[in-house]
Formats: structure tokens, C-alpha cells, sequence
């Protein structure tokens, strides 16, 4: 049964009502229908039921949003380090005091209980716009000393760095998310003086069109955020490829990132890439498992599993191996599904029809290839989005629920007996996003934190976000890195200025 929409905060009411008038695209500070008129519905998850119509953007939409964040560059770049940073901390503000809306937006566009907008995540979004408020006021360049030789009668030379920002800025965001991905790329670009062109995902664009108002109603001047809503291989498409982006800043999948990196090479925009993960979480003999088996739960089934670096992967020391996964197994059966605007839900449904029937496939396959299932595996729900919290064993190392991510709740558990091992298996991926240690012993926790080949190593927790954190991985993880200080390199480039005087 669809959620009755009445029961929604006023302030989202008035704001689906908005959106309703089919005035969906934000440029140069205007809403507007999309120029062809076209439009999409976008649905609550749980229920599949229509709760909005999101304007549809073509290239004619993508073009006037880019010309219009150009337009914008030379006053926001020239606006300085301590009003940009008065704005940003503004939106940090006016996020906070409207977090109890945008966490019920969040539920009902993307499926995510209550308890993840209002606690983590939207937090999450507030600390990054507070974060880099104070970046903006921290820009640095360098005086160096000169070895040139070349020194003009009465002249000495002098040689400095400045930073500048790169330009015009398309942020490209995924759906598992929404506002807090949102917030990694537009809080340090516009800390940087950049301007930007939002691309929310097609599922999930409710979210960053609400911020845009309150970005608006914050300060932003018109034109410095630009927002367009559409499908990937359109609208996405074409404003990577746009000739008038300097930059583009994704997170998503790896095949999208190979599609960005192609379009990116015409004009060679700038590229940063927060791509998939298969995270392993490694359960040591000498572990605190009270610790351990919620961890390791929560690593997996937080959000469902849309997680980048969610914990897919679970290597069980064989000395704690049965009560780990008796532990983790009966954690699994307990957790409440429902609709993620009920109080009492622990899990919510996948994003979409389309998410649910890829993770119900990688469950089948694995079953076929030997794995056997301890926990969850059905779908269910109307809109069949809801995936039960799924654990399987027997795995090996070489089946594709141990290669692939799956971006689901589904757990797949390995065996292991010495730490070299679990460290060769732990880095047998072609991924490199995140990992978790659990272990008692300082010797493990820092060898290990140093051996895995990850972007992030937690000792005893598992996706503990903090602004000042940077967050990325290597190997087909991405390039780059969002959150912390080193965020701001994504969006500056580095002046040399060399004088004679
Ligand atoms: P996707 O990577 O295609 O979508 C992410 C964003 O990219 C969306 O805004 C989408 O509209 C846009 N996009 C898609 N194609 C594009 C293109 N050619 N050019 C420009 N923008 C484009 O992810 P999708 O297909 O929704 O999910 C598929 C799988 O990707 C998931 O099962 C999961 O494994 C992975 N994924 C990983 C995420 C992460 O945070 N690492 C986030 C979302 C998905
Ligand atoms: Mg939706």
C-alpha cells in the first residue's frame, strides 16, 4: 500500500507540490520545466507507488546549466575565502534545521530506514558543509626559492605558487546516499571557488533538489549550483562529455567510471572517481566478539548493502569461525524489514526493481556455484525490492560473490588459519576501497592496517565516517579522494607565477 503522502512534513508536502508543477531544473538560479517538457516519475521503493514528477533533461537543458554555472565562475572565485565560508557554514545550518524533513524525503525516495538519514547520515552532510567551511579559509600557496640563473640587469627573480579552482564543476551522485555522496563534492568545490553543475541519480534526485532551495535560501549566489535530473546514459552523458566542464567528480560504478574517463578525454576534464568496493572484514582468533558480531552485521546490512564500502566480504579466523557466524547469522534473521519511514524498521528495500533483481541474481548464482545459504535470499515486498539480510558459506575465492560487489545485503564468509594468508586473501580483488580488522592484538591491528591494500583500514569498527577523513581507494576503486583536506585537491590547480622584478 502506497505511504499516505499527507503524513509527510509539511515543508516536504510543499516542496512535492513544487515539484509536482513540473519545474524541476534548477539554472542560474531559476526553476524550470525541462525545454522539451519531458518528464519521469520517481517512486517510493517499498511500495513502487509515483511520489513525484522530476523534469527530464535533455542536452539543450545540460547546456544552459553549464553555461550558466560559467557564467557564475568569475564572481564566486573573486568572492572571498570568508564569505564563501560564511555561506557554506549557512547550508550547514539550514541542513541541520531542516534534518528531520530531508531524512523523511531521503526514506521515502531512496527506502532507507529513518534511523540512517537522521543519525548518520544528514549529520554526515551538515559536518562536511562545516568542515569545509573552514578549508575555504585555508588555500595555500608557496614562495620558493629561485636557482634561475637568468637575472636581468637591476632585476632579481622571484617565484611563487597560488591555487586556483579548476573551473566548472559536474558532480555526478549515486542513489545509495544521496544527500551526504551530494554534499562530499559540492562542500569542497565550493570551498575552492568552483561552480557546478549537480547530477543526482535518477532514483534519487528528491534530496538534492530540496538542498538546492536551501542552498539558495542559505546565500548561494544564483548560478553557482546548477542542477539537472535524468537518466545516466542521457543526461549524465552528455554533461560529461560538455566541452564547457573542467571537471568532473563521480561516485558510482566502475563500468560508469569507464564511461566518464571516455567522455572526459575530449577536452581533458579533470577526473575523480569513487567507484565499487568488495570490502573484507577479517575476524581474528583473538577478536572481543561481542564487538565483532555486530560489526561485522552492521558492515554488511547497513542501508541494505548499497554501501560502497560496505563489508561484503567476511574472513572468520577458524578457532571463532562456528559462534561468528552463528553470531552474525542470527543477527541477520532478527533485523525488522519494512518501509523506511516506519519508527520500528531496521532494513529497508533496495532502491529499485532493477537493484533488487541484480542482487536476487548474484544470490541465485551463488547458490549454483556451491555456496550454501545460512540466512535471507527471498525477495518480497509489493514492489519486490525487499531483499532479506542473506549470509552464505562454503564460498571460494574465485566465485563471483566473492569478486564482484554485489551492492546488497548479502554476506559472503571464508575460512582462514594465519594472517598471511587472510592478508593475500583479503588483497586478491581488484578492488582497494575499505577494510576492517577485528582483533585484540596491537601487533595484528598494525601489521595488518599496513599489508591490506586498502584507502581505508578501521581496527574494530567498520564505516566510521569523519569529515576530516579522506575517503577513496586504489586499484579499480577510483582515483582520488573525497572528504578531509585532501578533497580540496580535486578542485584546485596549482598557478606558478616566476618574475622578474
Ligand atoms: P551508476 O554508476 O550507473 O550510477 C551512478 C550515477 O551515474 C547516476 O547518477 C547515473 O545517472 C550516472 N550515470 C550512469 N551512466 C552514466 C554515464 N554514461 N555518464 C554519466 N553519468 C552516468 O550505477 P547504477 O547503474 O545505478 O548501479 C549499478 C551498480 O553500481 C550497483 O549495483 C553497484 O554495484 C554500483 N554502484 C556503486 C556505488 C558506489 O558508491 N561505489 C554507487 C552506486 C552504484
Ligand atoms: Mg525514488
Amino acid at each position: 500500500m502506497a505511504f499516505d503522502l499527507t503524513r509527510l512534513h509539511p515543508t516536504n508536502q510543499q516542496f512535492l507540490a513544487r515539484r509536482a508543477a513540473g519545474e524541476g531544473l534548477l539554472a542560474d538560479g531559476q526553476w524550470k520545466a525541462s525545454r522539451d517538457g519531458k518528464t519521469f516519475d520517481t517512486v517510493d521503493p517499498a511500495t513502487g507507488a509515483v511520489t513525484g514528477k522530476l523534469s527530464l533533461a535533455s542536452s539543450a537543458d545540460v547546456d544552459e546549466a553549464v553555461v550558466a554555472a560559467r557564467g557564475a565562475l568569475a564572481g564566486w572565485k573573486a568572492t572571498t575565502p570568508v564569505n564563501r565560508s560564511k555561506i557554506l557554514w549557512a547550508i550547514a545550518d539550514i541542513i541541520e534545521e531542516n534534518i528531520d524533513a530531508l531524512a523523511e524525503l531521503e526514506s521515502l525516495d531512496q527506502g532507507k530506514p529513518l534511523f540512517v538519514g537522521r543519525w548518520a547520515e544528514i549529520p554526515g552532510a551538515v559536518n562536511q558543509f562545516r568542515f569545509f567551511a573552514g578549508q575555504a579559509m585555508n588555500i595555500e600557496g608557496q614562495t620558493l626559492e629561485s636557482s634561475i640563473d637568468y637575472q636581468p640587469a637591476g632585476k632579481q627573480m622571484r617565484t611563487w605558487t597560488t591555487r586556483e579552482p579548476v573551473g566548472v564543476v559536474a558532480a555526478i551522485v549515486p542513489w545509495n546516499s544521496p544527500l551526504v555522496l551530494t554534499a562530499m563534492k559540492l562542500a569542497p568545490a565550493l570551498a575552492a571557488g568552483c561552480t557546478i553543475i549537480l547530477k543526482p541519480a535518477e532514483d534519487t534526485s528528491l534530496t538534492a533538489l530540496r538542498l538546492a532551495e536551501l542552498m539558495s535560501e542559505a546565500g548561494l549566489p544564483d548560478g553557482v549550483l546548477n542542477v539537472i535530473t535524468g537518466f545516466g546514459a542521457e543526461t549524465g552523458a552528455s554533461l560529461a562529455a560538455h566541452p564547457g566542464v573542467d571537471k568532473i567528480a563521480f561516485t558510482g560504478s566502475t563500468a560508469t567510471g569507464r564511461a566518464i574517463l571516455d567522455a572526459a578525454k575530449t577536452n581533458f576534464k579533470r577526473v575523480t572517481l569513487e567507484l565499487g568496493g568488495k570490502s573484507p572484514c577479517i575476524v581474528m582468533d583473538d577478536a572481543d566478539l561481542e564487538l565483532a558480531i555486530p560489526g561485522v552485521a552492521n558492515a554488511i546490512f547497513f542501508n541494505g548493502g548499497q554501501v560502497c564500502i560496505a563489508g561484503s566480504r567476511l574472513y572468520a579466523h577458524s578457532a571463532i569461525y562456528d559462534r561468528l557466524v552463528a553470531g552474525v547469522v542470527e543477527y541477520a534473521k532478527g533485523l525488522k524489514m519494512g518501509h523506511g519511514l516506519d519508527p520500528e524498521t531496521q532494513m529497508g528495500p533496495l532502491v529499485s526493481v532493477r537493484q533488487a533483481e541484480r542482487v536476487e541474481g548474484f544470490i541465485q548464482r551463488a547458490q549454483a556455484d556451491g555456496a550454501t545459504l545460512l540466512a535471507g535470499g527471498e525477495r518480497s515486498g509489493e514492489a519486490g525490492t525487499f531483499i532479506a539480510p542473506t549470509v552464505l558459506a562454503d564460498v571460494s575465492p574465485n566465485m563471483e560473490i566473492v569478486c564482484e560487489e554485489v551492492f546488497g545485503p548479502v554476506l559472503a564468509v571464508q575460512k582462514f588459519d594465519d594472517v598471511d594468508e587472510v592478508i593475500a586473501a583479503a588483497n586478491d580483488s581488484d578492488f582497494g576501497l575499505a577494510a576492517s580488522v577485528w582483533t585484540e592484538s596491537l601487533s595484528n591491528a598494525h601489521r595488518m592496517s599496513s599489508d591490506i591494500r586498502a584507502g581505508t583500514v578501521w581496527i574494530n569498527c567498520h564505516a566510521m565516517y569523519d569529515p576530516s577523513l579522506a575517503i577513496g581507494g586504489i586499484k579499480q576503486s577510483g582515483w582520488g579522494r573525497d572528504s578531509g583536506k585532501q578533497a580540496m585537491d580535486n578542485y584546485l590547480e596549482w598557478k606558478t607565477v616566476c618574475a622578474a622584478v
